[in-house]
């Protein structure tokens, strides 16, 4: 049993805290957002990730996981402290680790024994070092900065924290190797490497990490582009190449760009990153400028059935949030769209099973929301789908069809066959491939 403190309790700091409680660990997750500490002191997830309820339960029940907004309370008996916080882009896209940075200098005049300093949030190559710095500046203790990057997936963020495919830390001192070691036995007993290095490696690994995901989605937007320009059909060709084992059959999906709150920073902040080293990543500044068109692909090809005119139009939304099975809505691709739609005078009502409330404080009444996939198809002139969740994938087509009030649905994310399609009734156009006109 360690005690340990978790400074920042959002997507990731509250996986941790509550992982590492569940692994009998004594967790005190801290953050400064009180409404949000009364949430969770009061026993609700402030945010919605699969399966996280019955660990958060478990181990609120069992003493072992509390809430505080008091740093000084929550790191007092910590033996190692992590920290979640965030690392939003600064004004010129490089990471803004100011978040990091103010802790860190709490830190410093608050520890009074040997501490592992852990820094879990994605940060950019050298900020161990800065962390070191600004704790050193007040602390009269011994202490240790390691760099322990997070790779857990928003929706799969519990399973990928208790079975991590790896565990990056990088630390160059040798206690805490051993302290860090022992923390995440047991979550590698299959046999899952935990890979020691260097700091800068260990924060590199991590932006190497989403940069090359998020260069693998926009090669097959670009792929799949190009497929609609020449009459292929980009599902084919993504079977095609997947099963060659140097591509993988993962990440190879076309649709309408990368959203979230880690590939857009990510990738923005490395390529600054290069830049502040003299270095160039062409490759990432072309990524990010094929990612901000595919956002908004869908909206000339709305615009072009609707003859040039969508004023008045009612356009129905299916899934707001930047993936399945999330509510997280940062830099999803669904809000650009709407954006464009709205500005071009259309009617925009939307359903997320999980996303709506997030939207609405930031739309107002911008769109107007339905309570189901079904009751937001009354009488739209066209449904466009954003978000790939499992309950889009198999609807009642004749329903739909009995609900709009002209059938024609654009796909952001090639939900459907085109052989299911066709004969169905719809004007259906994806991503990719040849467009079904049988309306
Ligand atoms: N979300 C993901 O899927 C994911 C995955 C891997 C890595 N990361 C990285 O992890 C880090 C955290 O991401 P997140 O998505 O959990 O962010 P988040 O915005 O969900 O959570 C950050 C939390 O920190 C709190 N906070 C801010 N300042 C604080 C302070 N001074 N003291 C205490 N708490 C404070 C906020 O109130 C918030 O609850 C980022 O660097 C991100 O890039 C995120």
């Amino acid at each position: 049993m360690k005690k340990i403190a978790v400074v920042g309790t959002g997507y990731v700091g509250l996986v941790t805290g509550t992982c590492f409680a569940e692994t009998g660990n004594n967790v005190t997750c801290i953050d400064i957002d009180e409404k949000k500490v009364e949430r969770l002191r009061n026993g609700e997830v402030p945010i919605y990730e699969p399966n996280l309820d019955v660990l958060f339960e478990r181990n609120i029940s069992a003493g072992r996981l509390t809430f505080t907004t008091s740093l000084s309370e929550g790191i007092k008996d910590a033996e190692i402290i992590f920290l979640a916080l965030p690392t939003p882009p600064g004004e010129d896209g490089s990471a803004d680790l100011s978040y990091i940075l103010g802790v860190a200098d709490e830190l410093g005049k608050l520890i009074t024994d040997y501490k592992v300093i852990v820094d879990k949030s994605t940060v950019p190559v050298g900020t161990a070092e800065k962390v070191t710095l600004a704790i050193a500046k007040n602390a009269k203790v011994d202490f240790a900065v390691v760099s322990n990057p997070e790779f857990l997936r928003e929706g799969f963020a519990v399973s990928d924290f208790l079975k991590p495919d790896r565990v990056v830390i990088g630390t160059s001192d040798d206690r805490a190797k051993k302290v860090m070691e022992s923390l995440y036995k047991p979550f590698v007993r299959q046999g899952n490497p935990i890979y020691f290095m260097d700091e800068k490696s260990a924060e590199l690994t991590k932006y190497a990490a989403n940069s090359f995901l998020a260069t693998k989605i926009t090669f097959m937007n670009e792929i799949a582009n190009f497929c609609e320009l020449v009459g292929a059909d980009v599902d084919k060709v993504r079977i095609g190449i997947g099963s060659d084992s140097r591509i993988g059959k993962r990440f190879l999906f076309p649709g309408i760009g990368y959203g979230g709150s880690c590939f857009p920073k990510d990738v923005q902040a490395l390529s600054k990153s290069g830049k502040e080293n003299n270095f160039n990543f062409e490759i990432l500044d072309a990524v990010m400028k094929v990612n901000q068109s595919q956002k908004t692909i869908l909206f000339p090809k709305i615009k072009n059935f609707f003859r040039g005119d969508l004023k008045g139009k009612k356009i129905a939304i299916w899934g707001l949030a930047f993936k399945p099975d999330t509510d997280d809505i940062r830099e999803a691709p669904a809000l650009y769209l709407i954006d464009l739609l709205v500005d071009a005078g259309a009617e925009v009502i939307a359903y997320d099973p999980e996303a709506m409330s997030n939207v609405q404080r930031l739309y107002g009444s911008k769109i107007q929301f339905s309570s189901n996939e079904y009751e937001v198809l009354n009488n739209v002139d066209a449904l466009v789908i954003c978000t790939e969740w499992g309950i889009f994938r198999n609807p009642d087509f004749n329903r739909m069809k009995e609900l709009m009030n002209d059938t024609v649905i654009f796909d952001g994310r090639n939900l459907f066959d085109l052989e299911e399609m066709t004969g169905k009734g719809f004007y259906y156009s994806s991503i990719g491939r040849t467009s079904i006109e049988n309306k």
